[in-house]
């Protein structure tokens, strides 16, 4: 009796691993995609948690091919009814994704909403995910407690999971380089390749996250020193603020509250310029401007030890910013000069981009066995069927 039932269960187990492999696609190529809602300008926050390493990424030669979306219908999912917002951030993250080195030679830049197989798909995919899957994303479920949706949830931001797992599927990508905060999307997106894989045929590719390992570039605190930097808050140092208003951020940047006098002691963790000379500052630039100290951990331990104010800090951390910012500003300038340009590339890249979409929507198609016109077996099967 008992050894049935561990034969029973072990048979089982079996075929569930006979099946996970049957259903596992594996990768030709190395593809990236990853992407952005087009709310706002981007900021430094964007910069040290995703933009620097994209740039790596795409110069790596470590990928066959590399997609950046800007996520315009995802961001009319609460924007719904502020469209001007989405259209004119289209152009602004464009420039700031071209200013930090997005090379449009290597990396294909498109728009979301000028693919509409991303939308045939997505709405595929919806019939493998029930409601309560949603509801339990966490991600999802932070962000209506966030925007005081309450019941108004639009069912489109409420589904968004599953067209961000259209989204990575249709380029078939093996790496999606993402914010900590959008996990539990990438876990979704495999749940649904899974799904998708088992019930029809192996055609997705499952992705892998790739969120930043660096502590400092993870949580990049706003200018207050409240939160994460963020539009919302309005606490925020974007790419494209010219280097006097950077200059008038960083002096009303919060420090540490108990460190009143000079001679005091400093505290450094929970000081927003601590945590942004962590992000940035590197040896060098303490040889270039403030050779006084070798590195952070001596000015670090120099601050807790007291006898070191906030504005030398303040300073050294200017010059650092402005250095970083400086080629991206220039660059962003000259980019300015011709917008038409602009638009010409992400036409290209947003036909290049379906292209690739279409194909694996023609996959889709083929394995869901709704491909009447494209099916020969069918027609001739049929018409057998009916002449005897
Ligand atoms: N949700 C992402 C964000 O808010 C944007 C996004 C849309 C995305 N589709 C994607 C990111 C696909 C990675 C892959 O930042």
């Amino acid at each position: 009796m008992d050894s049935k039932t561990t034969e029973g269960q072990s048979t089982r187990v079996d075929e569930d691993a006979i099946n996970a492999a049957k259903a596992h696609v594996t990768p030709k190529e190395k593809i990236i995609l990853t992407g952005d809602r087009p709310t706002g300008r981007l900021h430094l926050g964007h910069y040290v948690g995703s933009l620097r390493e994209r740039v790596q990424m795409q110069n790596s030669g470590d990928y066959d091919r590399v997609f950046v979306m800007i996520a315009d219908a995802q961001a009319l999912t609460d924007n719904a009814h502020n469209p001007e917002k989405v259209r004119q951030n289209v152009l602004e993250v464009t420039l700031d994704y071209l200013s930090v080195g997005i090379d449009p030679e290597k990396t294909c830049i498109f728009i979301q909403s000028q693919i509409p197989e991303l939308f045939e798909l997505t709405s595929y995919y919806m019939d493998l995910v029930t409601v309560a899957r949603v509801q339990r994303n966490p991600t999802v479920k932070n962000e209506i407690r966030q925007k005081n949706f309450n019941a108004d949830v639009p069912l489109g931001f409420f589904c968004y999971p599953v067209s961000q797992a259209a989204d990575i599927t249709a380029f078939k990508a093996t790496t999606v380089p993402v914010g900590e905060d959008q996990l539990p999307m990438l876990e979704q997106a495999r749940e649904i390749v899974h799904s998708f894989n088992t019930t029809y045929a192996p055609v997705l590719i499952d992705p892998v996250a790739v969120v930043p390992t660096d502590a400092a570039a993870k949580r990049l605190p706003g200018i207050d020193g409240k939160a994460k930097m963020s539009k919302s808050l309005g606490n925020c140092i974007f790419l494209s603020d010219d280097a006097e208003t950077v200059s008038k951020k960083i002096k009303m940047m919060y420090t540490d509250p108990d460190h009143l006098r000079v001679s005091d002691p400093g505290k450094v963790e929970g000081n927003t310029v601590f945590s942004y000379l962590e992000a940035f500052a590197t040896d060098e630039d303490f040889e270039e401007f403030w050779p006084e100290y070798q590195n952070l951990q001596e000015l670090e331990d120099h601050y807790k030890r007291g006898g070191l104010g906030d504005m030398p800090c303040k300073r050294f951390l200017d010059k650092v910013l402005q250095k970083n910012l400086d080629p991206i500003r220039n660059r962003r300038k000259e980019l300015e000069q011709d917008i038409p340009a602009i638009y010409d590339m992400l036409q290209a890249g947003s036909r290049k981009a379906e292209a690739v979409a279409a194909q694996t929507l023609s996959e889709v198609k083929d394995a869901m066995r709704i491909n009447y016109f494209n099916d020969s077996e069918l027609v001739s099967d049929q018409s057998k069927r009916y002449q005897k």
